[in-house]
């Protein structure tokens, strides 16, 4: 393990190594790369995903500071809530979300297993859309949400519980997010393992990029351990240019975090932004093609607001030459699967 990394404290949320399976039918049906999945939608907290990684860092830090509440912010089917509630319950913590409403908030999806998990759940009017060069988040959340989750610890307070509020960001000035991207250094080790005993020489790893993280912390390792591989992020939420800059800034900062000697410049970094469609976690034509092509051909289901769009984007992206048949892509499914249920009528249909 890279040294700096097993220095950190952590506490035992998953399943690692996360399985990497060959996905042949699904290669030969695109017509030839071969193409690999890495499993992180088996981490096992709750229905799996990338941040049970992240949490196996944050929550040890958390816990050995004394809290015993955790408060995060997020859309309404985000995956990362569910998986910090998830988290706080095995440690045995109280837990409470502030959502933007986005496009689904009925208790369905994550929001149910919210609700069995028994945490709270605050929903504010909003929603992520495309306008021009930038997302737009409508609604009174951005202005509402850090009063609200301020009332949360409050009342948490008042049962004598000690609160922290988490934030899903990108601001590097928060150590958090810090050891989120190494998580992610520490899953390209986990990877190179895999690929090593499997004979496996990859040329892209394709996966779907939201706030970026994940993204820092695949370029970071790769750099760190000096392979060929090529990290390639399908956005789901941003435009390309304000991609690049969370990946750089927070890869750079992961760096001097862990005490690792190299950088990473924004001509390092690849992002696609042409499959979101009208905004985050909004429905396209191209994802809902996708998610059913996966099921059909691996038994694989994937999720309508992040791996069914990054998926839409490496089935185009072969289909325009930019990925041979001659290349070898390991696809990270990333996990979101629950949020599928909230999207029944829109896949249905
Ligand atoms: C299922 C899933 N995939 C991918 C991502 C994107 O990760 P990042 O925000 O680190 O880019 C997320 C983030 O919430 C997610 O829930």
């Amino acid at each position: 393990m890279i040294p700096e990394i097993e220095k950190l404290p952590r506490v035992k949320l998953g399943f690692f190594p996360t399985p990497l399976a060959e996905a042949q039918r699904l290669s030969s049906v695109l017509g030839g790369p071969r193409i690999l999945i890495k499993r992180e939608d088996l981490t096992g907290l709750a229905l799996g995903g990338n941040k049970c990684r992240k949490l196996e860092f944050m929550m040890a830090d958390i816990e050995e500071k004394g809290y015993d509440a955790v408060i995060s912010t997020a859309g309404s089917q985000s995956n990362w809530c569910l998986q910090v509630a998830a988290a706080a319950r095995k440690l045995g913590m109280e837990a409470a979300f502030v959502h933007f409403s986005g496009v689904h908030p009925e208790v369905q999806g994550n929001l149910l297993l919210h609700n069995i998990l028994g945490v709270q759940n605050k929903i504010l009017e909003g929603r992520i859309k495309w306008e021009g060069p930038r997302m737009v988040l409508t609604g009174n959340y951005a202005t509402e949400k850090d009063r609200v989750m301020g009332q949360l610890v409050e009342k948490f307070r008042e049962k004598g519980r000690k609160a922290i509020i988490l934030n899903a960001g990108v601001d590097i000035n928060d150590p958090y997010n810090l050891q989120g991207a190494s998580a992610y250094v520490d899953a390209v080790e986990e990877l190179e393992k895999q690929l090593e005993a499997q004979n496996v020489d990859a040329n892209y790893l394709v996966f779907a990029q939201g706030l970026g993280t994940t993204h820092a912390g695949l370029i970071l390792g790769v750099k760190v351990l000096k392979l060929s591989i090529k990290p390639v992020g399908i956005a789901v939420s941003r435009p390309t240019a304000e991609g690049i800059d969370n990946v750089v800034i927070n890869a750079n900062a992961t760096a001097k975090f862990l005490g690792l000697d190299v950088s990473i410049t924004p001509d390092e970094v690849t992002v696609y932004d042409d499959y979101f469609g009208a905004g985050y976690g909004e429905m396209t034509e191209q994802f809902l093609e996708a998610i059913k092509l996966v099921a059909q051909t691996e038994g694989i289901f994937l999720d309508p607001v992040y791996t069914g769009k990054a998926m839409a984007g490496l089935i185009d992206l072969i289909k325009k030459g930019r990925f041979k048949s001659t290349d070898t892509i390991v696809f990270i499914h990333t996990g979101g699967i629950p949020a599928l249920f909230a999207y029944n009528k829109e896949i249905a249909s």
